[in-house]
């Protein structure tokens, strides 16, 4: 301003000006924006404008020096309105950025996105720049000042609008397609969520029209017309091929891999289907596939890759033809966000960008999820607000397990010899049963031994956490859940003991006098845990979602939270808020240093058991969300496993790494090859380069070869490959930039795969892109081969009860693949650890034993599945998706001990009573479940007896026949669906 030289803001002004908005702008001459907006835009005490916009990129309180999120959040809430944070490039020209595959530079993002996201600023868009052409002043680029100016306004008229005018786009998701699970979302009861969210609209001056029940909600989308189309949900519009072609602006693109428009997918030959339901001015939609046709692994996340026309034409319906004024994700999580562009710092050629528009967007998302809420944010302009996941519970025991408890009581209670042989042989014959211990362990020879082995065993299974069915947006979780979520979180807190009763008492909804009351007697600690367990109650009564989903739907400010798991992390109460992760400038957090410090001695002394030796390379998997919860836990712990911890400058913030001397280390260095998610690459781009720093200083320090694993295959490598050092040193590999996942968890779900092997060269074709200190990837297969050839063990950290390596797929794709990958390049398994850290202290296990505890505690537990099955369709489906991840471990492990699949089998399938309940309540899903367990006998990860397998049989003979019944119901499908 006192340059002059403001040609950047004076186009964005004139930008916002060209759409009728007025513009009032305000210049802060400190690093604090606060006096400035509270003297130009505040007053009385309301804010006078309908949505601040920020130009200048950084924290609005504290700029590029310091952040005070705090205080910026107190204002913003207190002004209410949008919040956009708009930045101009800094490090790199206008041209660069859009030329460029990745947007923003790891430097950008941090500062000038992860920053203003802390205050709560969301959908952060560039602006402007450097226009090389044009001298060293910053410039607007008119292309994305329209498009800023666009969404302000768009949210500005949705601010202004009348709510019984108002037209809503609501989606929800079909993932993966023809399985049952169209309407489902991670931790998401969708259609009692939806109806309530439906009620709660109608009751705010919504044109709204609210079925009659649940029920009839479900079947209006998912019935309806289904049947005349063949189509997994009703068909609420047609898009003529016509209307597609003249309209989609990208259609070149898209043709150029689907084929000439109408495609192949969601069609009728003439128009695009669109499905879902119109309630009033509420249209529910469901999101087409994402698209793979043909060749299945022709997916979508790449870059020059384009969504389907049917996808496309989706959006195109809900803008242009429904109209909507404002658009709902349901649940985490869909494709949108994920399509191909640029990964933060998007522009008008990016795919999501298209798809949006400046379509005011929320986004319901779990709350235990920043870095998939951050592509929400960054790439599809979310404003998320956050839903709980289920509460959790102890898993406790049932049937047999109950029963050997019990006998075991017995044989410690009874001294005499003749009963206590007696009861013995029942323990034996129990434990071995139920595959606890061998027949012939050396175990049964010593009684007293027994007893305490046994114990312990079944402490574990009983004392596990689980989570208790799916969320209800708009319904307190029951009383049973709430006094067992609190117990949960009492018991994860630390030593305070509550007496008994009173967290039930708390769980009820105590009153005021019987609070005092209870408090007087109690110690500091106990006081501090009471108070701790009755906000933490007051946050899971309060039903805070369906009301910010409201406000967020009227443009009001909606503020940020950290994301995180609620056991450990009250603080994500009340929920329905915006979710970020850690500020990434301080990431790896002084905790989680000397956490990390903790779990790289535990793992190795597991690994230790595990291989007879100290480990000298091990392949570590690392996932972005975990470590923007925990605050890098496991970034620290690959560190430390390197000998080499984190550098800060005096503002705190991350400089780099250092080694720790091996002196002061006391064993040999651990060599580490990272593999990442793209989710983590995307997100903390900077703890990228922070390992391949840490690696390289340990390649590069003079040191003996014995005490250095990464220097002696450093050395060797850079020998064979004919590379230098620095290359050979590289340790930290991902996708290629702009692609996600390794494509695994896709070839064990649609079951396209012949040899095991397969799955290992998928993700090292997926997933050999090694990143350097400079966070460029380069294709290193050959390196990651040598690597992998002498990986002694693989391992990934656990880290939300709510995810087990059972629960969802992308840990097969993740541990799952390297670990077969590991396999092909050495000839042979190595063993599987998963660093379990859901509760207390941790513990690392096998993948055997991990998989075995998920399958007693969840899969095979009455108490988990009857949590699921409430929820009907939704609960098969996410039953069923425990039956593929199971499937996945055996064929990209080989550790899934068979016992498993005959249990599954047993309750579920070969149980008549249970296989109707599931028939009944999701024939598809429950037809898949059938077919998994004879694929697992097909592929040889179990050998039922043949009167087990013709039942197993039968029983899947049988769920199909109730399946055709349906679809002879339903029809014939058509053609495109066949
Ligand atoms: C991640 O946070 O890195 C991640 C989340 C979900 C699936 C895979 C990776
Ligand atoms: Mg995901």
């Amino acid at each position: 301003v006192l340059a002059g030289n403001t040609n950047h803001y004076d186009g964005v002004i004139a930008a916002f000006e060209a759409l009728d908005l007025a513009v009032v702008p305000v210049f802060a001459s400190g690093l604090d924006c606060r006096p400035a907006i509270n003297e130009f835009l505040v007053d009385n005490g309301s804010c006078t404008v309908d949505a601040l916009v920020s130009l200048t990129g950084f924290s609005l309180v504290g700029g590029p020096a310091y952040n005070d999120s705090e205080a910026a959040t107190e204002l913003l809430r207190q002004l209410n309105v949008p919040y956009v944070s708009a930045l101009a490039l800094e490090f790199q020209s206008i041209d660069q950025w859009r030329a460029g595959e990745r947007g923003l530079l790891p430097l950008e993002t941090m500062m000038m996105v992860a920053i203003p996201e802390l205050d709560g600023a969301t959908g952060t868009m560039i602006y402007g720049g450097r226009d090389d052409a044009k001298g060293p002043d910053l410039q607007s680029d008119p292309e994305r000042a329209g498009a800023l100016a666009a969404r302000v306004a768009a949210m500005v008229s949705l601010r202004k609008q009348s709510k019984r005018a108002r037209k809503l786009a609501v989606v929800l998701y079909d993932f993966p397609p023809n399985s049952g699970s169209t309407g489902s979302a991670a931790y998401l009861s969708v259609f009692r969520s939806l109806f309530n969210v439906l009620r709660a609209l109608a009751a705010d001056g919504y044109d709204v029209e609210v079925p009659d029940s649940v029920e009839a909600l479900r079947s209006r989308i998912l019935e309806g017309n289904a049947a005349t189309f063949g189509t997994p949900a009703n068909v609420c519009a047609r898009v003529t091929t016509d209307c597609h072609v003249a309209r989609e602006a990208h259609l070149a693109e898209i043709e150029a891999q689907w084929g000439a428009a109408p495609g192949r997918l969601q069609t009728d030959g003439q128009s695009l289907l669109v499905l879902g339901e119109q309630f009033g001015s509420v249209f529910v939609g469901v999101q087409p596939a994402f698209g793979y046709e043909g060749d299945p692994m022709k997916l979508m996340f790449q870059q020059g890759l384009a969504p389907t026309h049917a996808f496309s034409a989706f959006y195109q319906y809900i803008r242009h033809d429904f109209d909507a004024d404002a658009l709902l994700h349901f649940g985490m999580h869909g494709a949108m966000e994920f399509m191909p562009g640029k990964q933060v710092g998007m522009s008008g050629d990016c795919w999501p960008e298209r798809l949006v528009g400046s379509l005011p967007h929320v986004y319901l998302y779990a709350a235990n999820n920043p870095s998939e809420a951050a592509i929400a944010k960054r790439r599809a302009n979310a404003t998320t607000v956050s839903y709980i996941t289920p509460m959790v519970a102890k898993a406790g025991l049932y049937k047999d397990l109950q029963t050997l408890k019990d006998a075991l009581e017995q044989l410690r209670a009874n001294a005499a010899p003749a009963k206590c042989k007696a009861v013995l042989n029942e323990v034996q014959a129990l434990a071995v049963q139920l595959e606890l211990v061998a027949s012939e362990d050396p175990l049964w020879t010593d009684p007293e031994q027994v007893a305490i082995t046994l114990t312990a065993k079944l402490l574990e299974l009983e004392n596990a956490l689980i989570p208790h069915g799916l969320h209800v947006l708009g319904e307190t979780p029951p009383q049973l859940a709430l006094e067992q979520m609190l117990e949960a979180a009492a018991a994860a807190d630390g030593e305070a003991v509550l007496p008994e009763g009173v967290i039930a008492h708390i769980a009820a909804g105590a009153s005021s006098s019987d609070v005092e009351a209870q408090r007087a007697g109690l110690g500091e600690a106990e006081q501090a845990l009471y108070e701790k367990l009755l906000t933490m109650r007051s946050g899971l009564v309060e039903n805070a979602e369906i009301p910010a989903l409201l406000r967020a739907l009227d443009a009001q400010f909606i503020a940020p939270v950290a994301g995180g798991d609620l056991i450990r992390n009250a603080e994500i109460l009340p929920t329905g808020r915006n979710v970020h992760g850690f500020d990434p400038t301080r990431l790896p957090s002084t905790s989680a240093i000397s956490e990390g410090h903790r779990q790289a001695h535990t793992l190795l002394e597991s690994a230790s058991n595990s291989v007879g030796t100290l480990p000298r390379r091990l392949a570590m998997v690392l996932w972005g969300t975990d470590n923007l919860k925990n605050e890098g836990v496991g970034i620290a712990e690959a560190m430390a496993l390197l000998g080499t911890r984190p550098r800060f400058d005096s503002y705190g913030r991350l400089a780099g790494a250092e080694l720790i001397s091996l002196e002061e280390l006391g064993r040999p260095r651990v060599d580490v090859v990272v593999t990442v998610s793209g989710i983590f690459r995307d997100l903390l781009p900077r703890q990228m380069q922070l390992l391949a720093e840490a690696a390289c200083l340990c390649a590069l320090a003079d040191e003996p070869v014995a005490q250095n694993p990464i220097r002696d295959m450093a050395l060797r490598c850079a020998q064979t490959l004919d590379v230098s050092l620095e290359v050979a040193a590289l340790r930290v590999f991902g996708n290629d930039e702009s692609a996600y996942g390794a494509n695994v968890n896709m070839m064990v779900d649609n079951g396209m795969w012949q040899s095991e092997e397969e799955l290992g060269a998928m993700f090292m074709q997926r997933r050999c892109f090694a990143y350097g200190q400079n966070g460029v990837p380069t294709p290193q297969a050959q390196l990651l081969e040598a690597l992998l050839a002498e990986v002694d063990i693989t391992f990934q950290n656990l880290d939300s009860l709510e995810l087990g390596i059972t629960t969802l797929d992308h840990y097969v794709d993740s541990l799952g693949g390297i670990s077969r990958a590991v396999e092909n390049a050495r000839g042979d398994a190595v063993p599987a650890l998963v660093g379990d850290y859901t509760q207390g202290e941790g513990a690392v296990r096998t993948l055997t034993d991990q998989v075995a505890l998920e399958g007693r505690t969840r899969m095979l537990n009455p108490s988990w599945y009857e949590s699921m099955l409430e929820h009907g369709y939704e609960g098969v489906h996410q039953i069923e998706a425990h039956f593929t991840n199971m499937l996945g471990w055996s064929a990209t492990t080989s550790q899934v001990d068979p016992w498993i699949y005959s249990e599954l089998s047993k309750t579920y399938l070969l149980d008549t009573a249970m296989r109707n309940r599931l028939a009944a309540l999701n024939p598809l899903a429950s037809v898949k479940m059938a077919q998994r367990m004879l694929e697992a006998n097909e592929r040889n990860y179990w050998s039922p007896d043949a009167d087990t397998l013709e039942a197993l049989r039968q029983a899947g003979d049988a769920l199909e026949d109730q399946l055709e019944g349906v679809h002879d119901s339903l029809g014939t499908p058509s053609e495109a669906y066949a």
